[in-house]
């Protein structure tokens, strides 16, 4: 793995901000993550690996949500994969409640599935169009040993009155295709909570449903994070439904994290040039602006399988600084408190010199002003 260019003072990761005081560890703890995929000419010529996640840090509390923005490709769906445990890490380390991930043998891996629930974007795609309702969310308690029926009829329609899919009698016998999409995701939800998770993660819950469901999804969720303490990652390329999930965001770039932050913080101060261009692409939830037209982002998402050398967004910043860089990876500089931004506009040291030699240069005018 080539970090050669990394900068030299490479701060804490990221998101990871501290506990809090209250002597409890995170709930999530994603530290140094990799995840590449190789790529296979021919089927097995080893031809490069496409670096999806790219040395990625943060970490979560529980209770916590916490968005996660950046355009398609960018290696959202990779990340959260990685923490579902569906992929392998290339490197690094992903621990839940302390615990190693990768080190979990077939009884806690057992135990972590029941501690994750998991919201896909594709609603249809990810429920079994050959259950009905009743039997997608028996099914996850028939398998983790609850095999008291009433008990399970009792869970059941508690998890539907709270997803809102009632009445509950009318709903168990309904098939997939018998659904509309917002009430599909509506189920896909009741089957991630049904084992009362400790965390949810939402991968563009709402991107394929009506734009009159979405707001609705993404209060439900909201309201069900508040109920039970739940920890929720919401991932989604669109900036203007993160107001919803109110705690933490950080936004990614070509693999990594390059600005995390309080989302309100963020909203109202964004720092990194590519939040910036994001936010100024996000559209506006206001109909009557809807055809006013809005800057973009300039230029392509670059390779991953060759990103760009130092900062990887350099070909597409209006601040860019030639000899740094594209020289440098920009290391994540605390710029507030709980606001980091991995960018060289915000290295302290270089704000400090140029502070100093823009006084040395007062200084000088003054002098040769008293000649
Ligand atoms: N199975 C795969 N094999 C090779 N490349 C992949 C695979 N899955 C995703 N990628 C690539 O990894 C990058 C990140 O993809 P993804 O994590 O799906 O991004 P996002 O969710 O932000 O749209 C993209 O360049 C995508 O083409
Ligand atoms: S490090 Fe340089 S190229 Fe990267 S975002 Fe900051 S100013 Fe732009
Ligand atoms: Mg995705």
């Amino acid at each position: 793995m080539n970090d050669m260019d990394r900068g030299p003072n490479q701060g804490p990761p990221l998101g990871s901000m501290p506990s809090g005081g209250d002597g409890q560890g995170p709930l999530l703890s994603v530290e140094d993550l990799h995840v590449w995929y190789e790529l296979k000419r021919w089927g097995f010529v080893h031809a490069g690996f496409v670096r999806a996640v790219d040395n990625v840090s943060f970490e979560l509390k529980a209770g916590e949500a916490l968005a996660c923005v950046g355009e398609s490709g960018c290696g959202k769906s990779t990340l959260m994969k990685a923490i579902l445990g569906l992929l392998r890490p290339t490197q690094g380390t992903i621990r839940f409640q302390g615990r190693d991930l990768h080190m979990l043998d077939k009884c806690g891996w057992r135990w972590f599935r029941t501690q994750i629930g998991y919201v896909q974007q594709d609603p249809f795609g990810a429920l079994p169009t050959f259950m009905d309702v009743n039997r997608i969310l028996s099914e996850p308690l028939v398998i983790n040993g609850l095999s008291n029926e009433s008990a399970r009829a009792q869970r059941i329609a508690r998890v539907m009155t709270e997803v809102k899919l009632t009445p509950v009698d009318e709903f168990l016998p309904k098939f997939p295709h018998m659904l509309s999409g917002g009430q599909q995701q509506r189920v896909v939800i009741a089957r991630a909570m049904i084992m009362e998770p400790k965390l949810l993660v939402a991968d563009e819950p709402v991107s394929m449903l009506d734009a009159s469901v979405r707001v609705e999804v993404l209060k439900l969720l909201r309201a069900l994070q508040e109920s039970h303490n739940l920890a929720v990652i919401y991932i989604t390329h669109d900036l203007s439904t993160v107001r919803y999930f109110s705690d933490h965001i950080f936004v990614m770039y070509a693999g990594q994290i390059v600005e995390y932050a309080r989302m309100d913080d963020l909203l109202a101060h964004p720092q990194h040039p590519y939040t910036l261009a994001l936010l100024n692409a996000s559209a506006d939830p206001d109909a009557s602006n809807a055809l006013v037209m809005r800057d973009v982002p300039p230029g392509e998402p670059p390779s991953l399988v060759s990103p760009p050398s130092g900062c990887r967004f350099h070909p597409r910043c209006p601040h860019f600084m030639a000899g740094l860089c594209e020289v440098r990876v920009p290391p994540p500089f605390e710029t507030e408190p709980e606001h980091r931004t991995a960018c060289w506009l915000y290295d302290p040291e270089a704000q400090h010199r140029s502070a100093t030699s823009q006084a040395a240069g007062d200084g000088a005018a003054a002098g040769m002003s008293g000649m």
